[in-house]
């Protein structure tokens, strides 16, 4: 649907969005029935009714229920009377076909996903080793067992002691002996364990896949073993996007039981493999010669690989099912490399800040540096570790799904067709904007929303508590549905049926997720008794943290006012710590070893986080002279322009 559909809109410039003829059994909802015919639209909540985001327009009559309060609160009148309707909030009163649109803002597009990340150097030293080894064939005087024969020549060889076998290769020995024509090459896992048996000399070819399961995303880098290179980078959305793009989404989804666990298993599992797939074939490799990988994902998405149910992630005390890194067979978990394969997953902190952050850790080496250093990576879920070598301190804050464009009336996705920069002249109140992709807007990613807050605070179109101001002689200031907005592009510009613009309830939604991270920066550097001036890096981890404009996010009072060249983007590190674990074994041990530095910090259960919470909801904050920058900013714009803030 979306990208050729896109490039048409685009080129057409006509608001022309895709309709279509939908069964839906009576009591099922329009995206459960388009989902069920493999047709899938933006549902950021999962289908809970509370994203607003899964929009279509019902053509015609149909025996669909009346509209709820909640989609009376989240489309405008004008919307309810031209047929919108939430999909996942619409049922059918009885079997029928139901014509409906998908408007070109529904419609689920190529993501922008970060993949790369900052890594450092590390020693060459993989957990497989191939070897080469040429055996004597059986003969009616040496009638020694095929595992034997190898073993027995492996010891010989110098190189190795005894050894097991992986089951699938036992299963496979004697043919692969023959066909190489006894002589083939053994990967060994930690001079230990036999995981794989290829007939001739494979050598050459040593591969390990390292992967990073985010909410949003799956990432996949190709590790040449022998050389400790990344051959082939690859990613895709995750697959369970369609169950929700939170986490707490996807547990909900978890909670129905083991049917919808296994669903979501599948999903991730087939989304990985695909990958691998697309990983090899771009190499020239079989998906056979890769014989190690590691895992690095939040817990949530960890227990879903493992097809443990995360059901207990969403209830207090909010415990991990494990905490330590575990070790398990590809083939156990279906994947599609070497069936004897390791996977190597990293320990989780606690249920809500998991291997992906062990792994920035590792990658941005925080753990082993004098310097005192924060690192924050911002999804629906923000994590953030502060620290240095003499100990860390860690906490998750629910900073909700605002900063992916959920929640907001014209918020999407950072893909193609949303507006990704703002600027806001503070005179005229005229606004310049970019798109990715450079097509005609559809929305707004979170980054553009942050800086759009940002610029009003500046320009004093905001208050201090968040209140739109009077637009003066500009018609970009207006009431809508007894809600102020500002206008950020006029429908004439836009890619959809209407302006896009910020409401008064979207800057409420930035007000409480910036709070949400400050608060728990807040808390952290409570624990560690430093304040702002003690911090000399900041880590930006993940796809919002690589595009957000810092001093925006400093000046609503997201990150405290730390000098802006303290703060560096290292992309995805959760990534660059996965794949270290390939090119060198002792990062697994180096990240057991880090856990009992990481204290964990349970927000909710801190005395001060509420009051601290309440305070960072004002902007920049409540609290008076935590952002001498931006106040002198605010108060230059009140001075010059008149501007009443
Ligand atoms: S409101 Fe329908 S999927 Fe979120």
């Amino acid at each position: 649907l979306s990208a050729q559909r896109r490039r048409i809109l685009s080129e057409t410039t006509k608001y022309w969005p895709t309709r279509l003829e939908l069964t839906v059994n009576k009591g099922k909802n329009l995206l459960e029935a388009m989902r069920s015919q493999g047709l899938n639209i933006l549902s950021m909540c999962g289908g809970r009714g509370v994203c607003g985001k899964c929009r279509v327009i019902i053509r015609g009559q149909g025996p669909l229920t009346d509209p709820t309060e909640t989609e009376r609160t989240l489309l405008t009148e004008l919307e309810l009377a031209a047929g919108y309707r939430l999909a996942c909030l619409t049922h059918a009163t009885k079997t029928a076909g139901i014509q409906i649109a998908i408007p070109p803002e529904s419609e689920e597009t190529q993501q922008r996903l970060v993949v790369a990340g900052f890594a450092p150097q590390v020693r060459l030293a993989p957990a497989v080793m191939k070897l080469f080894v040429r055996l004597q064939p059986p003969t009616l005087k040496d009638t020694t067992a095929d595992l034997e024969r190898l073993t027995e020549a492996l010891k010989k060889s110098g190189k190795l002691g005894p050894v097991d076998i992986g089951y699938n290769t036992l299963r496979e020995l004697p043919g692969l002996l023959r066909i190489g024509n006894w002589q083939v090459t053994v990967s060994v896992f930690r001079r230990r364990e036999i995981v794989s048996v290829e007939p001739g000399d494979k050598r050459e070819h040593c591969y390990g896949f390292a992967i990073d399961i985010g909410t949003t995303k799956l990432a996949g880098y190709l590790v040449d073993l022998r050389r400790g290179r990344t051959v082939t980078t690859v990613s895709s959305l995750n697959p369970q996007a369609k169950f929700g793009a939170d986490i707490i989404s996807r547990i909900t989804y978890a909670m129905r039981g083991e049917e919808a666990i296994d669903e979501l298993n599948k999903c991730v599992i087939s989304g990985i493999n695909a990958l691998v797939q697309e990983a090899c074939r771009t190499a020239g490799i079989t998906t056979r010669e890769i014989v190690d990988l590691s895992v690095a994902g939040n817990t949530a998405m960890h227990q879903i690989f493992l097809k443990v149910s995360p059901r207990y992630l969403a209830q207090s005390p909010y415990p991990a099912a494990l905490r330590r890194g575990l070790q398990i067979k590809a083939d156990h978990l279906g994947l599609d490399v070497a069936p004897d394969s390791n996977v190597y997953l990293f320990p989780v902190i606690a249920g809500f800040v998991g291997g992906d952050a062990v792994a920035d850790m590792i990658a941005t080496e925080m753990h082993s540096s004098g310097e005192l250093s924060m690192l924050i990576d911002i999804g629906t879920n923000a994590e953030i570790v502060l620290g240095n070598k003499d100990g860390l301190v860690a906490c998750s804050c629910a900073s909700g799904p605002a900063f992916e464009g959920a929640q907001i009336k014209h918020g999407m996705r950072a893909s193609e067709g949303a507006i990704e920069k703002v600027w806001i002249d503070p005179r005229t109140l005229d606004i310049s904007y970019k798109v990715i992709g450079g097509v005609k807007p559809v929305g707004m990613c979170g980054s553009a929303i942050v800086e759009t807050v940002a610029e009003m605070l500046r320009t004093g179109t905001l208050d201090s508590r968040g209140r739109i101001q009077e637009g003066g002689d500009s018609w970009r200031i207006r009431g809508t549905d007894g809600m102020k907005e500002m206008v950020i592009v006029p429908k004439t510009e836009t890619g959809i049926d209407g302006d896009i613009a910020l409401t008064q309830s979207d800057v409420r939604e930035i007000q409480l997720a910036k709070a949400a991270v400050y608060s728990g920066i807040s808390i952290l550097m409570r624990h560690m008794r430093v304040n702002p001036d003690h911090i000399k890096k900041v880590f930006l981890a993940g796809a919002f943290g690589t595009y957000i404009d810092p001093a925006s996010a400093r000046d609503i009072g997201m990150f405290p006012e730390i000098p802006l060249n303290r703060i560096q983007f290292v992309g995805n590190t959760a990534g660059s710590g996965a794949r270290m674990a390939l090119i060198s074994s002792q990062t697994r041990e180096l990240a057991e070893s880090i856990l009992p530095k990481v204290e964990y910090v349970e927000l909710g259960a801190d005395p001060e986080f509420q009051k601290e919470f309440v305070s960072a909801i004002d902007l920049p904050n409540a609290r008076k002279g935590l952002f001498p920058t931006v106040e002198r900013i605010i108060e230059y714009n009140r001075s010059s322009m008149g501007r009443r803030l």
